[in-house]
């Protein structure tokens, strides 16, 4: 197998490169790497194997420095020869940031990346297999409380919570236009947190949103909301899988923990509160009062008895303690936002393709191998992610 691989520096293309590095079913595997020359692409490519001290064959992996913004990105690959012979594709590259700040560029790499991509995958003569990395989240906000199936998606009539599902959600749709359906692989991932391996994960994204809950320690959230995650190791397991498959009868997967192995914030937050000792007890309160909280944080207004905080006083107290100033909260409401609203929808996302097309089982729920990402939570900046993601 000849691959070209998208994203190979994220959280989930390096893991599905290290893997993928392994097979010796796999000739070689290019990977397209934002960088100013061809020597940095190599460091950066080398640093994804350095991380768990895994075995970087320079003679297998092979950068190819582009950017997906790039307009001449589509022609500059079609004209390189190295490329030629490439039978299989993973767009695992994304701009991923719920924030607002960013929609022009996830709109650009998101939709005119996979553009890019695809006008020169059309003009490969050995294509057999584009794996586009989608997102189970573009089926909207309009299923609550339920098991959502791969076939509710796309709808171009879904409501999205922000640009980044809407934009995956159009990147998808892009598949048909160029590709005929037998060489189109789609895996949608639900939330990919953390590894269930004891050791550093490859990213803090969404492992982040978590760390901030647990200095907030008090959140809008219902405790008993469903939610879909799985671990980094799970997901690029469950996608190699598929790859392979003799037995896929699809064209698009959830990669997902479904219903049986889906987690909720009780649990999750359970798992985590003896282990940061000296911190208020998590508490849920209602959804209702989160107009009032971020009010609070911007002007940090008296609360009298009449306040709806009046009764959760002591967490103010404590973030006033903590944080410091109220400019800091703002930014990390800011950012949870989009999280919370996501983790109101209690969706998860039906695995019954995966499991059925492949020799994977249901993944750990994230109450149990969060364990193995805890020592990692108290070590991540808040306040950076807040701003990068
Ligand atoms: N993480 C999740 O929970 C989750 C859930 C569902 C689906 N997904 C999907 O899984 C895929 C991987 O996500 P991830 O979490 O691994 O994201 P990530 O850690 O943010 O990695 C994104 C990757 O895309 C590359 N990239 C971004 N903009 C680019 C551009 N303009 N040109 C070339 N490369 C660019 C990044 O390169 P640089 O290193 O140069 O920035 C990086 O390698 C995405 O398609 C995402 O939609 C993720």
């Amino acid at each position: 197998m000849n691959l070209f691989l998208t994203g190979a520096t994220g959280f989930l293309g390096g893991e599905l490169l290290v893997e993928l590095a392994k097979r010796p079913d796999v000739e070689r595997i290019f990977c397209l790497v934002r960088a100013q020359s061809i020597e940095a692409s190599r460091m950066r490519i080398a640093k994804v194997f350095n991380l768990h001290d895994d075995l970087f064959d320079s003679q297998k992996i092979i950068p190819i420095v582009g950017e997906l913004t790039d307009d001449h990105l589509g022609d500059q690959l079609t004209a390189n020869p190295q490329l030629r012979n490439v039978n299989t594709i993973i767009h695992a590259a994304a701009n991923t940031s719920f924030s607002k700040v960013y929609d022009d560029n996830v709109e650009r790499v998101n939709i005119g990346g996979t553009h890019q991509l695809l006008k020169w995958a059309k003009t490969l003569e050995h294509l057999e297999t584009f794996t586009y990395v989608g997102t189970a989240a573009i089926c909207g906000s309009t299923f609550k409380e339920c098991s959502v199936t791969e076939d509710l998606s796309p709808d171009l009539t879904a409501i999205h919570l922000m640009k980044y599902s809407y934009s995956k959600m159009i990147g998808e749709l892009l598949l048909r236009d160029y590709l005929p359906e037998h060489k189109i692989l789609v895996v949608r991932p639900s939330i990919i947190m953390g590894d269930s391996r004891p050791w550093v994960p490859r990213s803090c994204v969404i492992l982040w949103a978590l760390a901030t809950f647990n200095q907030l320690r008090m959140f809008t959230m219902n405790p008993q909301s469903s939610i879909d995650i799985i671990p980094i190791d799970y997901a690029s397991h469950s996608i190699i899988e598929l790859l392979f498959s003799q037995k896929r009868k699809h064209r698009v997967y959830h990669i997902s923990s479904g219903r049986s192995s889906a987690t909720t914030p009780e649990q999750v937050f359970d798992a985590l509160k003896d282990c940061f000792p000296g911190m208020p007890d998590f508490k849920f309160v209602s959804k209702s009062l989160w107009p009032t909280m971020k009010k609070w944080t911007k002007n940090g207004m008296v609360v009298d008895h009449h306040n709806p905080l009046y009764e959760h006083r002591d967490y103010l107290e404590y973030w006033i303690d903590h944080f410091g100033d109220n400019m800091k909260l703002r930014i990390l409401f800011h950012a949870l936002e989009p999280y919370l609203n996501f983790i109101d929808l209690s969706q998860t996302f039906d695995n019954s393709r995966l499991l059925a097309d492949t020799n994977v089982q249901s993944p750990v729920p994230a109450h149990i191998y969060i364990s193995n990402s805890i020592k990692h939570i108290g070590s991540i900046n808040i306040f950076e992610g807040a701003l990068d993601y």
